[in-house]
């Protein structure tokens, strides 16, 4: 059934929607920090790729913080994206993030607030029935000041089953209008998500006119899979980041989760408005600006992404790329793929090296050089084009 909500209108029921909070969690990582100048870059470069809320900062955090969120509030005073502040369930917080968002054309209050018995025990140290009524009073006050509130339960995918059902109520009839269930640890199982969700949407009454989301993290490296989990489950917003940065491990990297929406469209047949041409200019953006370049392995913008290696898979790509690529390089904004010259290359690949770098060869000069090649690749990681050129330039006629 089609969800009216105060920032989006009518949705449709297979809409996702993406929340991208590389400036909030993803900020929160160790040594990723980013300057003023730099935050109002990166909001502008998310727009540009399609998302759809921007969590600029946690206004009530530092004076710097308050900028930031004002700031790019500012700069969505129009259009764009909708413009979210987090903060935990508490007036001064909550004020604090209705201040600094009043600038942005769409606004939208974050709380949060833990429900794990840990959590409330330890951290909190509130009883159950204090955070219910926290809940509800948080949740009231920020709709005093927006039509479009977030509420969270922090560590809620271990919280008390019943008792989340309990808070979720409470939040909606508060007038929530996003509920999100942080896997605040990255403790739960793609099976663990699916099952909280269908718990909530069997057992909550009034959750059918809320958007429900997903924030997972990555401790166990299953913060994709369980984002995946969740759609499946009638999630209809996530919550991830740029290159996956984030607390500890990360958050779900936004261009894992965009590129499996797209690619597996058999198995999830939703909408988004990811541009994810522009995926590849978005990461090296963000790593340009932190100095911390992603992973060569990582899936869809690390180096290697679209590199291969080996002889059978050269010989493969150079027949038909889409024998070991579910995906086109240009999808997500490489120019092409490569083929990496090493001891696991074969003659195919060789052969197709030599004639982009301008040489004609007969089967006897490249069996030759071949054989060097392969001594050369024992010695060396990887054999670069003067390599080869140096093997082969005083022997073959560039053609
Ligand atoms: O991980 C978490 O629980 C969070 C919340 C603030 C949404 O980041
Ligand atoms: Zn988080």
């Amino acid at each position: 059934m089609a969800i009216t909500h105060p920032s989006f209108g009518t949705l449709d029921d297979n809409r996702i929607i993406f929340f991208d909070t590389t400036l909030r969690d993803g900020e929160q990582s160790p040594g990723f920090s980013m300057n003023l100048e730099e935050k109002l870059r990166m909001a502008e470069a998310l727009s540009e790729l399609g998302v759809d809320v921007i969590e600029a900062g946690f206004a009530i955090a530092s004076p710097g913080d308050f900028e930031s969120v004002q700031s790019i509030a500012r700069k969505f005073a129009k259009d764009g994206p909708v413009v979210a502040s987090l903060g935990r369930a508490n007036p001064a917080d909550i004020l604090r993030s209705a201040e600094a968002l009043k600038p942005a054309a769409r606004k939208r209050i974050h709380i949060v607030l833990a429900t794990s018995e840990l959590h409330m025990r330890v951290k909190l140290r509130m009883s159950p029935e204090e955070v219910l009524d926290l809940t509800t009073s948080s949740v009231t006050l920020g709709r005093q000041h927006a039509e479009d509130v977030e509420w969270s339960a922090e560590d809620g995918s271990r919280s008390d089953p019943d008792f989340l059902c309990r808070c979720v109520e409470a939040a909606i009839k508060a007038g929530a209008t996003t509920i999100n269930i942080p896997d605040t640890v990255g403790y739960s199982m793609p099976e663990d998500m699916a099952r909280i969700f269908r718990d909530l949407r069997n057992r909550v009454p009034g959750i059918e006119k809320v958007i429900l989301s997903a924030h997972n993290h990555n401790d166990l490296g299953m913060a994709v899979a369980n984002t995946v989990a969740a759609i499946q489950a009638g999630v209809r917003q996530i919550e991830s980041t740029i290159n996956g940065i984030g607390e500890r491990a990360g958050n779900a990297s936004l261009e894992e989760v965009a590129m499996a929406l797209r690619t597996r469209r058999d198995a999830l047949p939703y909408t988004n408005s990811i541009v994810h041409q522009k995926l590849l200019k978005t990461s090296k953006l963000l790593a340009t600006i932190t100095g911390f370049d992603v992973q060569p392995n990582k899936a869809i913008v690390g180096r290697n992404a679209f590199a291969h290696e080996s002889g059978i898979h050269q010989d493969g790509v150079l027949k038909d790329a889409s024998t070991y690529e579910i995906m086109t390089p240009e999808s997500v904004g490489w120019t092409t793929n490569s083929l990496v010259l090493g001891k696991h290359s074969g003659r195919a690949a060789f052969r197709d090296k030599l004639a982009t770098l301008g040489y004609t060869v007969g089967d006897n000069q490249l069996n030759d050089a071949f054989r060097r090649f392969k001594d050369l690749a024992d010695r060396k990681k990887v054999v670069y084009d003067e390599d080869v050129v140096a093997l082969v330039d005083d022997e073959v006629v560039r053609g």
